[in-house]
């Protein structure tokens, strides 16, 4: 796997003395998707800033493609196209000059040719000649990301790229994406919508009040997501799991009271059937029996929540392991995700 972006040890204190990122350190692949996932004020857009260039880091460094982006600011600028947060726009140019303009102020000699058919595949072909300012939201956005791909970078951050636009501007954005990625272009965007990583990305990223917390392969963190937990409430404890019942796995909780299965979701039906069957043999009984399943927003929550029983030190905890157990869920200092 070849490192196109590697962030070493990169912290940032504001002016104000706010620690916005602590030693941040993250290697993306070339050619994948990679969402960075955060509630608001994580530190999102001020390491997409920084790598971009715009804001300055306090420590640690950032490489593009092997160029330094302190040192070597121009090489590894020229490689990363940027979708801001913000609109920001140029109100009174025509969307063809603006977008003309932002690959011309990357030394690449013009291209129609790439300008139409980024404009074609953003279907803003058709407003090429329109002022800005007279375009809606949703079509500026549109502008700004035809300005990021303007100088074909090998690199496309989208900030936010989802927040508040309309069904139509979202599906032809992740169109666009794949289509992107199909050409080698490395995408790292940032949400905090949990089902939109879930879709696109090939490796996912948390990061809460300016730490990453985890980061792990998309479907490695399904496949734990996919754990389910059984639980019985059995009408007289066990002190010990019988040996009949070895084949499953169980673990007994709450002083004995409580059987609990972990199961992939694969196979649960077969499973459990018999894991029924076998305990009536045993004259194990039962009086409640209750199922869960942690998703993908389980453990976000877990992982960006105040309330350190829920959170466990996440920062120490293994990238390869799930932030809390299947249906571990506690209930408790929950914090929704959007
Ligand atoms: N220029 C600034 N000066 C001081 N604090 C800032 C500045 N920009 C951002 N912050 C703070 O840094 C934190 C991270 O902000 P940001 O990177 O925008 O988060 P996100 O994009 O994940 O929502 C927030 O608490 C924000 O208020
Ligand atoms: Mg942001």
């Amino acid at each position: 796997m070849q490192t196109i972006l590697s962030i070493e040890n990169l912290s940032k204190v504001y002016a104000s003395g706010f620690h916005a990122l602590t030693r941040i350190s993250l290697d993306i692949h070339r050619g994948e998707i990679f969402a960075l996932l955060g509630p608001n004020g994580a530190g999102k857009t001020t390491l997409i800033s920084i790598v971009c260039g715009i804001v300055n880091a306090s420590e640690g460094s950032v490489r593009v493609a092997g160029h330094d982006i302190v040192t070597d600011y121009r090489s590894a600028r020229s490689l990363i196209g940027l979708v801001p947060q913000e609109l920001t726009t140029d109100a009174f140019e025509t969307v063809w000059a603006t977008v003309s303009f932002s690959r011309g102020l990357f030394g690449k000699p013009a291209s129609p040719a790439y300008v139409e058919r980024v404009l074609r595949d953003l279907s803003l072909w058709e407003k090429r000649n329109n002022k800005i300012m007279t375009l809606s939201g949703g079509m500026k956005r549109r502008v700004l990301i035809a300005k990021a791909l303007a100088h074909e970078p090998q690199i496309l951050f989208l900030d936010e790229p989802t927040a508040g636009v309309d069904v139509e501007l979202r599906r032809d954005m992740w169109a666009l994406v794949r289509g992107l990625k199909a050409n080698g272009v490395t995408i790292i965007l940032t949400t905090h919508y949990i089902d939109e990583a879930e879709e696109m990305a090939d490796r996912i990223g948390v990061i809460n009040a300016g730490e990453i917390m985890l980061v792990e392969r998309k479907d490695v963190l399904m496949r734990k997501l996919g754990r389910k937990q059984l639980t019985l409430q059995l009408e007289a404890p066990l002190t010990a799991i019988p040996a009949g019942l070895a084949a499953w796995g169980l673990e007994l909780a709450d002083g004995g009271t409580e059987l609990i299965y972990t199961y992939d979701a694969e196979n649960e039906r077969n499973d459990i059937i018999a894991l029924l069957k076998r305990l009536g043999e045993a004259g194990i009984g039962f009086t409640d029996l209750k199922t869960s399943q942690s998703s993908l927003e389980d453990i976000f929550v877990s992982l960006v929540s105040k309330d350190p029983a829920a959170a466990s030190k996440p920062a120490s905890r293994p990238a390869s392991q799930p932030a809390t157990p299947a249906g571990a869920d506690n209930g408790k200092g929950q914090v929704t995700s959007r």
